[in-house]
This record gives C-alpha cells, structure tokens and sequence, in this order.
C-alpha cells in the first residue's frame, strides 16, 4: 500500500465524516477526545498450529489438530507448513516491530517440547525455537506473552482419554513446569488455557480436534478438567515462580456479546441464561464469590439429564476443595471478543443431550451488521462495551486484557472492512475505559493471516496477508498494519476515521451503568 493512497482515503474519509455529521446520523455524545492511556499496552498474536508448520520437525510429535486433519482428506487446512514461522523468527518479529506493539502473544506447542505428552523427555530443539522467539522479541523490547495451550493437545495424551481424563490435570501441571523453568526469567505474561469452551464445547462436538462426537456429555467432563488444569498451573507459578520472577498468569475466555433480540421478558431471559453457558461457565468458577459454575447452568443441566434418565447431572460437580483451587486463581481476565448474537427462546430442535439443548437459546445477529469472511462473524462494536462492562459488574472489576479480537476477509492488501472493524471497536473500547472498566491492554488477532482451523487458509485475519503459494510464505503489510500502528502511536482514534456503522448514543452507554440494565 503506497503512502499517497493511503492519505487520500484518509481525505476521503474526512469527507465523509463531514456529510455524516451534518446529515445529523451520527449519533455520539460529544466531541471529546478520548486516549489511551500511557500504561494502556498493544499487542498482537498467533497461535502454535496456526503459524509455525514443521509439523513433525526436530522431534516434534503428533497433536490431535496434525491427527485431525491428517485423518480427513476432506479438509484442506495446510497445517504442515502453514506461515513456516519455525524458520522465520526474524522476520515475524520485524513485523511486530513495523507495528510497534508492546507484546507479542504466541503459543508453545506441547509437542514440540514434550514430545511423548509427558515430562519425562524434553526435546532440546523444541524448547531452542521458543528460546530464540522470545530472545529476538526482548531484543527489540517487546513482550512475550506465551500462551501454555491453544488447542493442540499432543495426540498421545488424547489416546488416553484427552481432557475428559482427570488425569490431565496432572500432565498439564507437569507441561506447564517445564514451561515456566525454562522460561519465567524471561516471560512476563503467561497464559494456560486459550478458550476453554473451544476446547471443550467444539473438541467434543465432532466438527473440532480431537473430533469426539459426545456432546452434552464429554465436553462438560473436559469442562471440569480443563478449568482445574488451569487452576493448578495458575497455583504451581503462585507457589514456586511468582516471588522471583513477578510474572502474572491469566486464561484467554471467549466473551462474545449475547444481546437478547428485543426487550421481550422471554428474550432478555434467554440472553441472560445464553451468557450463563457460553460466558458464566469459565468466568465464575474463577471470578465468582463461591468458585463454582453459574447456579443457572447447573440446575438447567441437572435437571434435564435427569429428565433424560441420568442418575446425575452431566455436568459434574466441583468439591469444595476444587472451588477454593479455582476461586481467584487468575491475575488477569483474557479476553477473546470478535463478535455479537442476538438470543431468544429456543424453538429448534437440538441433538438430545447438548449444551444446546440444556441451554434451550437460538441465536440470530441482525441484518444490518457487516459480515466478515467467516460465517460466525458479524461487526457490532457496542457488544465489545458490554460485554466489558458486563464482566465488571458481575465479577467485581476483574483486571482484563483483550487477548483477542479481529476481523476476517477475502485476499487483499486494501482491508477497508477490517479497518473499519478495529476503529469501531477501539472506540467501544475507548467508551468502556472511560465508563470505568479495567482493561489493561488490547491485542489484535491476527498479526498475519494463518491456518484458520477447519476453514484453512480461506479465511484471512492478518494484519499482514501472506502468500501460501510462495515458498517463504511471503508476508506484506496490509492497510489496517498501518492504521493499527497509527493508533499505537497516537494512542487515539482520530476523530475523522470514524466508521458511521458504529452507533452507539447516550442510552447504549447509560446501559452499562446498572447492572438491572443489561
Ligand atoms: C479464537 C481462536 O483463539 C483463534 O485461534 C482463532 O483463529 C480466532 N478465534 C478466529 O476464529
């Protein structure tokens, strides 16, 4: 993208401002000039399976993704190879440094550093790779963040039962040692889990690795385990890390908004019980006052599988001792928001036993909303501020750091869409910060366009595009890299940029304020 075209979007946008604002349809509240503040970090990120490719390089075993997509032929994610970040430190971390961000957020894959699942072999050239990152980005002062676990669980363990074994609690304690002895002299941001409900929900739906058709049954046992995994990895660097080295451990939640479709007492209902299972069921066993799962979800799934014949709930229980473990075990709330869903009592039929069918909610999203490239996405930049203010008022201010939030299209350096999606939301977020809420940094997903699970390569969220024909996976700057680096400089959303789609007045903020508003 050449300077001169990018300035004369900028003019075109001012112009376009000028007629929104004097037709009257821009609904802000006042011109006030809203910054991030000077401690407010900026970050980017990618995932293990996503990015590197070497596969089976150097010792590196097989995760249930490799054994996943490797197993159907129908599917044609080239994880293999995907952006050949195992040969490319340097040129990835250019990129972060053409940004300018504070942070990089990156995955360890477990089986490129344990290559039997277990601690009993450490593969050397595994741990080299990530010693050689996280040494290229300190060298230009950039953070690691490093997330323990992103959806690769190495396919030895997944033989032997995977996250619905309890056991896995332990194999992950055991993982995550390994990772903080090597690296928490040099890591100030630790993530265990990256959204637990991917993991689980989508992992136990057929349709995600592992690919285990047992919904409403093993994915709330790997619910469980997977929450205490984190649990324990969180208590294992309290225990044995933190006086030394005063790193901070979190766990990346998805907290997509889930708006009821109108005002309905039904549909607020279903809003309220929707947010309860896809948000309530990470967030409370951490951040609520008893350490346990939302009350609604227990007692939906409690008494529908005894409706189902089950002598106990799906859904099992957490022992008081496992509330105390889990209770107030994170320092930060990762939070992973991309987009918005409207609820409403449900009037379809769902697979018998599911969440879905416990949970009993339909979701839509409005018409009027832009959609990305990937079927799920739609742009709705006020549910970022809810779904902020949200977390405040139902678990007491909990510290947050957007660990995730994009935008998805077709080829193309010129990214309008994808632009107008992250200055629409950074404005939410700008709205939040002002109302109170405590985020602490922001991290846009993606820094290059990547394997996008099942969707492969078909579906870009990079601030940089890369070519998958070329050998060395060619990465070129898009135009959102440039306004994102804009904006981390500036540390505001300039005015004249904009986007008329974002509409949120006066009573959207006043929303926010009571929690009996929402
Ligand atoms: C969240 C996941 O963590 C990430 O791996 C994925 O690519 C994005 N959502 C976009 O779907």
């Amino acid at each position: 993208m050449c300077f001169q075209s990018y300035f004369s979007s900028v003019i075109m946008f001012q112009y376009l401002f000028i007629i929104i604002s004097l037709s009257g349809a821009y609904s802000w509240t006042d011109n006030k000039q809203r910054r991030f503040k000077d401690d407010f970090l900026f970050g980017t990120a990618s995932a293990a399976y996503q990015v590197e490719g070497g596969w089976d390089a150097d010792g590196k075993s097989e995760s249930i993704w490799d054994r996943y997509v490797h197993s159907r032929p129908e599917i044609t994610p080239d994880g293999d190879m995907a952006c050949d970040s195992y040969q490319h430190i340097s040129r990835d971390v250019q990129m972060l440094r053409e940004l300018g961000v504070d942070f990089y957020r990156f995955s360890i894959a477990w089986t490129r550093v344990l290559p039997t699942g277990f601690s009993n072999k450490i593969n050397k050239k595994g741990l080299q790779y990530y010693n050689d990152l996280i040494d290229e980005l300190i060298k230009y002062n950039i953070m690691p963040m490093v997330t323990l676990y992103h959806f690769d669980l190495p396919q030895s363990l997944q033989d032997l039962g995977g996250w619905a074994n309890p056991l896995s609690i332990n194999w992950f304690e055991d993982y995550a040692r390994i990772i903080y002895d090597n690296f928490a002299n040099k890591v100030p941001y630790f993530i265990t889990i990256n959204q637990p409900n991917s993991v689980c929900i989508d992992g136990y739906s057929g349709s995600f690795a592992p690919g285990i058709n047992s919904k409403g049954i093993g994915d709330y046992l790997c619910v469980k385990n997977v929450m205490l995994a984190h649990a324990r990895a969180y208590r294992l660097y309290q225990n044995e890390y933190k006086v030394k080295y005063q790193g901070s451990v979190g766990i990346a939640i998805s907290v997509n908004w889930v708006e009821p479709i109108n005002n309905q007492t039904e549909n607020v209902k279903a809003a309220e019980i929707a947010r309860d299972f896809t948000i309530g069921l990470y967030v409370s066993p951490i951040w609520s006052k008893d350490g346990d799962f939302p009350p609604s979800v227990k007692e939906a799934v409690a008494s529908r599988s005894k409706e189902q014949g089950f002598h106990r709930s799906r859904l099992p229980s957490l022992t008081p001792e496992e509330k105390t473990l889990l209770k107030g075990s994170a320092d930060f709330l990762g939070m992973n928001h991309y987009t918005t869903v409207q609820a409403q009592p449900s009037v379809k039929k769902y697979p018998s036993p599911s969440l879905e069918d416990d949970m009993l909610v339909d979701f839509a999203q409005s018409a009027n909303w832009t959609q990305g490239a990937s079927p799920w996405l739609k742009s709705a930049p006020f549910g970022l501020y809810k779904a902020c203010v949200y977390l405040n008022l139902n678990y007491d201010y909990p510290p947050i750091i957007i660990t995730e939030h994009g935008w998805s299209t077709g080829l193309g350096l010129r990214d309008g869409s994808r632009v107008e999606n992250l200055r629409g939301y950074m404005t939410a977020l700008l709205f939040a910060l002002e109302d109170g809420t405590n985020v602490r940094g922001y991290t846009a997903w993606s820094l290059m366009d990547n394997v996008e699970w099942g969707a492969g390569v078909s579906e870009r969220f990079g601030l940089y595009e890369v070519d998958f024909d070329s050998p060395k996976r060619k990465r070129s700057p898009r135009v959102s890299a440039h306004v994102y680096r804009r904006i981390i400089e500036q540390r505001i959303i300039e005015d004249t940029w904009l986007p008329s789609s974002l509409k949120m007045d006066v009573s959207m903020r006043r929303m926010g304020k009571d929690k009996s508003e929402l």
